[in-house]
């Protein structure tokens, strides 16, 4: 008796994540995992198939679900679970807590501003991994979503508001053993943003520490760095120590080069990455833009050729717009806008489209958004990464193969994430998966208009579950929460 599968995908051209090249083959899967993949050149095997529900994917490359390596989603999976932008991109799983700013473990009565990015109420943040992860599992989100541990939330913790210098013997002691207890409960690693005032105190030394319990638990770490303009060399050297200090990978956070003066310096920081993943384990995340975003700082203001206002809570009426026709508009210089309009947020064109290639294009590169999702006018990243990556950069600028390009969004992150059994259109991995068009694949969000949806991706399933089809959302939400696998001692 043959067996009868949940859903089969026909005739489709499967592009599995590795980034070997393609093949005509049909896949059957039983509950949440692919059970079959055959062929077409397997005689037999094909017609065989015999699923309760058929895709017919015919001129669709079949490719697995894109993993989006730098989120702020932390919160957005339980305020809104649909979490149509990612799925409408063809992103399956997301990673949360980048850039220090994790939802756990810290219960603070007043919002940090650097926590903004992530949550709009303290009533968000959990005071520990497992109970956020309780509330994402409640909250049932139509995307997978792994956790990563703030080390400027941890400081908020240990600290509360009296950052502005490098943690005591005791508090690190605190964050150290905080850390532990959430990748205990199944975080993945820890993330570090001492870019931001929260954690620019802290010294190499303390994060060091703090990240101890990584290597023991097979943890990762990330790191927004405190350089990304004329320091970033220094910047790296200081990731690259933290990361061999702990045992841990490193993940240098959306790599780039900032202001003007910068422009050209991948040349630099490229062959500096080479040198040292001879050595250690170094991978980084890139997206597909020009510009940055993040809260508004006076700061960056300088680096950037030009700033759009994304949301303020002191004044209404300004997401969208230019911070130089706002200050010229009140009579004002832009630093003194910037004051009034803070707490706000920003977007600021501080890249070269040369750098932002050369990043895109490393073997160690994966693609992540940094999408901020509670922004009332977002950067267009988060609603356009990943089909911007394959028709702009891949399909029309041809930066590279397809297969490559799917590497960077499936394979590549699983393995550096260590997120098993995701990101391969293999027989025994879950069904994560995102049909797309190749020739129509494109974003249509952009810095006017940054909130809809890439056109040409076709269908998206998660854990075997029909999430996405034909432009619209099917309503039904079968994301997990993906738990660090405990290591053999
Ligand atoms: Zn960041
Ligand atoms: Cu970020």
């Amino acid at each position: 008796m043959k067996t009868r599968y949940d859903l089969v995908i026909r005739n489709g051209e499967v592009i599995d994540g590795s980034g070997q090249p393609r093949f005509l083959a049909d896949i059957a899967i039983l509950g949440d995992r692919i059970l079959v993949v055959a062929r077409r050149n397997t005689p037999g095997e094909p017609a065989g198939l015999i699923g309760e529900r058929e895709i017919d994917a015919t001129g669709l490359i079949v490719a697995p679900g894109f993993i989006d390596v730098h989120t702020h989603d932390d919160t957005a999976l339980i305020s809104n679970p649909g979490m149509t932008m990612k799925t409408s991109q063809g992103v399956t799983t997301v990673v949360c807590g980048n850039c220090g700013a994790s939802a756990a473990p810290v219960s603070v009565s007043r919002l940090p501003a650097l926590l903004s990015l992530i949550a709009k109420d303290t009533a968000l943040l959990a005071p520990d991994f497992a109970t956020l992860a309780a509330r994402v599992e409640a909250a049932q989100p139509a995307v997978n979503s792994a956790f990563l541990i703030g080390h400027s939330t941890l400081r908020f913790a240990a600290m509360g508001e009296d950052l502005e210098r490098p943690a005591r013997d005791d508090e690190i002691e605190h964050m150290r053993t905080l850390l532990q207890t959430c990748l205990e409960q199944g975080a993945i690693g820890l993330s570090s943003g001492l870019y931001y005032p929260p954690a620019a105190a802290a010294t190499t030394d303390e994060v060091a520490r703090v990240a101890e319990p990584l290597g023991r638990l097979g943890g990762l770490y990330t790191a927004h760095m405190r350089h990304e303009s004329e320091l970033i060399l220094d910047s790296l050297d200081e990731t690259f120590e933290i990361g061999r200090r702990a045992g841990a990978p490193v993940i240098v956070s959306h790599h780039k080069c900032s202001g003007r003066n910068n422009f050209g310096r991948m040349r630099e920081t490229l062959p500096k990455i080479d040198a040292a993943r001879e050595k250690q384990d170094i991978a980084f995340d890139v997206y597909p833009y020009i510009a940055s975003s993040t809260v508004l700082m006076r700061d960056r203001i300088d680096l950037a050729e030009k700033v759009l206002v994304t949301w303020s809570d002191a004044v209404e009426g300004v997401a969208g717009r230019d911070l130089r026709d706002i200050a010229a508009e009140w009579g004002v210089t832009v630093y003194e806008a910037a004051d009034r309009l803070e707490p706000a947020g920003a977007i600021y064109f501080t890249m070269h489209e040369s750098d932002v290639q050369a990043a895109l294009s490393h073997p160690a590169a994966m693609v992540g958004s940094d999408g901020l999702p509670l922004d009332s006018h977002p950067h267009p990243r988060l609603w356009g990464t990943f089909p911007r990556v394959l028709g702009h950069y891949c399909r029309d600028l041809k930066l590279f193969p397809l297969e490559d390009a799917v590497h960077r969004m499936t394979g590549l992150s699983a393995q550096r994430f260590k997120l098993r059994d995701r990101g391969a259109v293999r027989e025994g991995a879950f069904a994560d998966l995102c049909l797309f068009d190749a020739a129509t694949v494109i974003d249509t969000a952009t810095f006017a208009q940054p909130a809809t949806p890439a056109r040409g991706i076709d269908t998206v399933i998660v854990n075997g579950v029909v999430t996405w089809q034909q432009g619209a959302a099917t309503g039904l939400r079968a994301g997990r929460v993906l738990r660090r696998e405990a290591i053999a001692e």
